[in-house]
């Protein structure tokens, strides 16, 4: 049979396996560590919003604690399908939509709006950063928190060894290989996803698509003083996933803004 090989936009196919590339990424940790995070700086919230949620994992763990009505959004409607399809199978009462964090249209307003795991990073430049910011401020109520991460040029550095040439099998379904790079001169993370849909008989690849996600890695300097161009504040910026301040070593930092 003749194969075909596809170009996607990135989180179509990836979509299907996505839960399965992030297998070892701890989002129950990830969750505490928001919960954390709004408790010190806003801790009477209710009214939760995440941007850029994928397949809905921290949505789902942050639901669990029973504290914050929760909607999730992602501009990837094959994303937001997975999330739905996980949020059926636990009675979820998370509201999923699809949504562009540019151009955000929601009849609410948030405590506090977050968004994590690199998102951030999709945009290229300090213009679609302070659009962001600008969107997140029609939905937050007037003391409400924006928190989101993104990563930094030495993370990139170090994910390479183990990124580039990641490759597995899915419930013999599926086959992906990465490769990873990293331009350290204009700051671009390139993953390229090559997915393998696979004859569940006989293993033999039935279709490839493939995916190319760049992202435009940041330095805290050049955060903080996009920062500055929006009407936010910085309340905290900490380093990964604790409660200390980020510094030059930082791999991922979190902003914690109002
Ligand atoms: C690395 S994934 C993170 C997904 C999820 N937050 C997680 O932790 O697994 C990045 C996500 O950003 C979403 N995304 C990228 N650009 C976006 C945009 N302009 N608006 C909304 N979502 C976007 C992608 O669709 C993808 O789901």
């Amino acid at each position: 049979m003749k194969q075909t090989q596809v170009t996607k936009p990135p989180y179509s196919s990836l979509a299907d396996i996505y839960d399965e590339v992030m297998h070892n990424v701890d989002y129950e940790s990830w969750a505490d560590y928001l919960d954390e995070i709004i408790l010190q700086h806003q801790p009477e919230a209710a009214e939760i919003l995440e941007l850029a949620c994928g397949t809905g994992t921290i949505a789902l763990s942050l639901e669990e604690l029973d504290c914050y009505n929760i909607t999730a959004t992602d501009a990837s409607a094959d994303m937001i399908r997975i999330a739905k399809k996980k949020g059926v199978q636990v009675n979820s009462e998370i509201h999923f939509h699809t949504m562009d964090f540019l151009n955000i249209n929601l009849a609410k307003t948030f405590d506090v709006v977050f968004m994590v795991f690199d998102s951030l990073n999709y945009l290229h430049n300090g213009d679609e950063i302070i659009k962001l910011h600008n969107e997140v401020r029609k939905v937050l109520k007037p003391d409400g928190i924006f928190v989101y991460d993104f990563t930094t040029p030495r993370n990139s550095r170090k994910a390479i060894s183990y990124l580039n040439n990641e490759s597995k099998t899915i419930d013999r379904k599926f086959r992906y290989f990465r490769e990873s790079s990293f331009d350290g001169k204009n700051r671009i993370h390139t993953n390229l996803f090559r997915i393998q849909y696979l004859n569940h008989k006989n293993g033999s690849v039935e279709s490839t698509h493939e995916e190319i996600h760049h992202q435009k890695i940041y330095t805290i300097d050049e955060m903080e003083t996009i920062i500055k161009q929006t009407d936010f504040t910085i309340l905290q910026a900490y380093d990964g996933f604790e409660l200390k301040p980020a510094h030059e070593k930082s791999l991922r930092i979190t902003m914690v803004l109002q």
